[in-house]
């Protein structure tokens, strides 16, 4: 059994979700809640590996079923070595991306489909699922300017992979989003990422409290 919580953010590029991630890790910590901040691509060595080469986009001219196949084969080895056992000692796994990222964004070019996605999780992980997610939702137009001015303050000049796509991917990327968050209203919340950080983190924190408010650690429902 699942003791500790899984919780992802989820999004397109610049909505924020990185800096709303660690934000609510401070926040559980600060609440006594033992967590533990990852990511994906990447959050183990190997899986740290392939992240490398698929934002290089050396992976793409093979399509994006094969950029699938290696972001699972990332994601099995993050699942395994790393969720896994943190939430069997209890710690909640606060996670930047997970696998609403692969539907969103390879589903995105046409490339693959859900079909083969969802065909491609169950084999890797039975179905392994968050107990919470949080898609931030922003005008890709909003979110470009956003990138283009962090990339230019730690002096990077070339995007990655799924940062030079055209504006139409990223369209086509939120609208995904969109869908995944009605289809799964269980488990997501979509957060309007325009508004200001400190207002998004309310939310964010009241959603966690809501969600897990029979938790046994009293300092979240003080
Ligand atoms: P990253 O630098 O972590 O971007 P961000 O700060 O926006 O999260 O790069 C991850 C990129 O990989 C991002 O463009 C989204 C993409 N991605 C997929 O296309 N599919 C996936 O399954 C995952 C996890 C990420």
């Amino acid at each position: 059994m699942r003791l500790g919580k899984f919780i992802t953010f989820e999004g397109g590029e610049g909505s924020g979700k990185s800096t709303q991630s660690k934000l609510l890790c401070e926040w559980l910590e600060n609440n006594d809640i033992q967590t533990c901040w990852t990511r994906e691509p990447g959050g183990t060595p190997a899986a740290e590996i392939l992240r490398e080469v698929i934002l290089s986009g050396a992976a793409s001219p093979f399509g994006a079923e094969f950029e699938v196949l290696m972001f699972y084969a990332a994601r099995m080895d993050h699942v395994n070595q790393l969720i896994i056992p943190k939430l069997n000692k209890r710690d909640w796994v606060i996670c930047d991306r997970f696998y609403d990222s692969t539907t969103a964004y390879q589903t995105a070019s046409g490339g693959a489909s859900k079909a083969f996605i969802d065909s491609v999780h169950n084999i890797c992980l039975q179905g392994f699922k968050p107990d919470l997610t949080f898609i931030f939702d922003i005008d890709p137009e909003i979110a470009r300017d956003r990138v283009l001015s962090r990339a230019a303050l730690r002096g990077e000049t070339v995007l990655d992979r799924f940062e030079s796509e055209g504006m139409d991917f990223h369209k086509t990327v939120r609208e995904q989003f969109q869908q995944i968050g009605l289809e799964n209203a269980d488990r997501c919340h979509i957060i309007d990422a325009e508004q200001p950080i400190e207002l998004m983190q309310q939310q964010v924190q009241e959603i966690v409290k809501t969600t897990f408010l029979t938790y046994e650690i009293s300092g979240l429902n003080a």
